[in-house]
């Protein structure tokens, strides 16, 4: 159980809402190095947790029993064990299944039917909003059945062991949204968000260590870092760890974000290095400042000369963040660019980024979620 000793917003003024935290592991004989995850489990708004109690119409200390948790009280397992944030699709089939034969039980059941439309009806929905459209009875111990343990959330850790000794640094956007005119919130952002009080709030904690996602052995070796949003985190890690370890090599960071006036995470941090000489260079990309979007792929591209001559020159490349867009186009342009600087044809370039610098010589590494 560590202590959040640091909580504040790094977005002010953004319709965005991302979060500096800051955990204290003293004592606990945790360790971690840069590139490490912590992982946290969360639990489930208090408010939420009463109000599904409700829409099941069950008195909060009847007994059930899980093969997870063993005997337990409902608004233990409710709040503490249980996604109820979002619906699953066992509740949904079990709520078809209670239903009287009709029109609506129909229109359900083809939904449930077809894996997009179960998915897209799921996506904004939590058993609260199934129920209020379908009411049925559930016994407490056939409710809880339907539900699925609460699986611990990663974040990329954003300090160095060197700098912050006892601590564990984050970088956590937090993901809230309103649907049926109800504001809803991420489980473990939104419990972040809400329920932490600086030096009085305990999360479970644990870390999760990285392999791959590590800083050269060779200090002497130049880093290219490409963090956009919340990618930035290990690269913070990264950067403070250089300068305690006195690394010798070059640094280069890319970052990218909504609006340079808001969303500038840690800029006051980078200027400090770029005026000691600790970052050499820091490339940036913000999307929403002028009318065309600008990312970091865009900013890899137009340096491409120099990012290929640090390639060349034995540099790791590094990116951290989305992984459904963003490392997929930060992919292409490295090609492009192996293709355009290295002069070579597509497939050897591709072979180049994919076996080369990324299997054998582990120089091209990522951590993307
Ligand atoms: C290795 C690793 C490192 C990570 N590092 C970081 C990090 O450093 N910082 C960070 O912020 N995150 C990080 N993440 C992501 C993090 O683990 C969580 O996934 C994230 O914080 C969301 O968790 P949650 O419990 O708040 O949201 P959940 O309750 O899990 O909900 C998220 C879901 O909400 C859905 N959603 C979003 N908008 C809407 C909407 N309008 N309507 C309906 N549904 C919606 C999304 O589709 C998403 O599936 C990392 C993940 C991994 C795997
Ligand atoms: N609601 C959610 O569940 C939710 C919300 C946000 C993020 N996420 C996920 O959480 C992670 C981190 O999110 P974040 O808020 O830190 O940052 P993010 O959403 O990844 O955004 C950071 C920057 O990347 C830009 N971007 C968008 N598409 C890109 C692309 N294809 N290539 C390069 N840059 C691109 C964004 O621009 P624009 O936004 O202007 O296009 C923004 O400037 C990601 O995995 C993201 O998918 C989830």
């Amino acid at each position: 159980m560590a202590t959040v000793v640091d909580a504040h917003c790094i977005s002010e003024g953004s319709y965005k809402e991302t979060n500096h935290y800051a955990v204290s592991i003293r004592g606990s004989g945790i360790r971690y190095k840069p590139g490490d995850s912590m992982g946290f489990y969360p639990t489930n708004d208090e408010d939420l947790a009463k109000h599904t109690l409700r829409a099941i119409g069950a008195k909060k200390n009847v007994v059930v029993e899980t093969k997870e948790t063993g005997k337990i009280e409902l608004f233990d397992a409710l709040l503490n064990r249980f996604t109820i944030h979002r619906a699953g699709k066992k509740f949904l089939s079990a709520v078809v299944s209670k239903m009287k034969k009709g029109k609506d039980k129909d229109e359900l059941k083809e939904i449930l039917e077809d894996r997009d439309k179960t998915d897209k009806y799921l996506f904004t929905r939590d058993c609260i909003d199934i129920l209020n459209e379908h009411p049925v009875h559930f016994e407490p111990q056939e409710f809880i059945d339907t539900l699925s343990p609460i699986t611990p959330r990663l974040y990329s850790i954003s300090s160095s062991p060197k700098v912050h000794p006892g601590e564990i640094h984050l970088t956590i956007a937090i993901v809230k949204y309103n649907n049926f005119d109800r504001d809803r919130f991420g489980l473990a952002t939104g419990h972040l968000a809400k329920e932490v009080e600086v030096n009085k709030t305990k999360i479970p904690v644990y870390v999760q260590p990285t392999k791959e996602f590590i800083l050269p052995k060779d200090k002497s070796k130049d880093i290219i870092m490409v963090g956009p949003g919340t990618g930035i985190a290990p690269f913070r890690a990264f950067i403070e760890h250089r300068k305690a370890t006195e690394a010798t090599g070059r640094n280069w960071l890319f970052f990218g974000e909504v609006n340079q006036d808001s969303t500038f995470f840690y800029n006051d941090e980078w200027a400090e290095y770029m005026k000691g000489g600790d970052l050499d260079k820091l490339t940036t990309a913000f999307s929403r400042d002028q009318e065309d979007k600008i990312y970091v792929q865009h900013r890899l591209l137009s340096n491409a000369k120099e990012i290929w001559e640090w390639l060349e020159n034995g540099a790791y490349f590094y990116v951290c963040g989305d992984k459904q867009y963003m490392a997929k186009d930060v992919h292409k342009a490295l090609i492009e660019i192996a293709e355009k600087e290295g002069k070579m044809k597509k497939k050897d370039a591709e072979t180049y980024i994919n076996q080369t610098l990324m299997k054998d010589e582990h120089r091209y590494l990522r951590d993307v979620y």
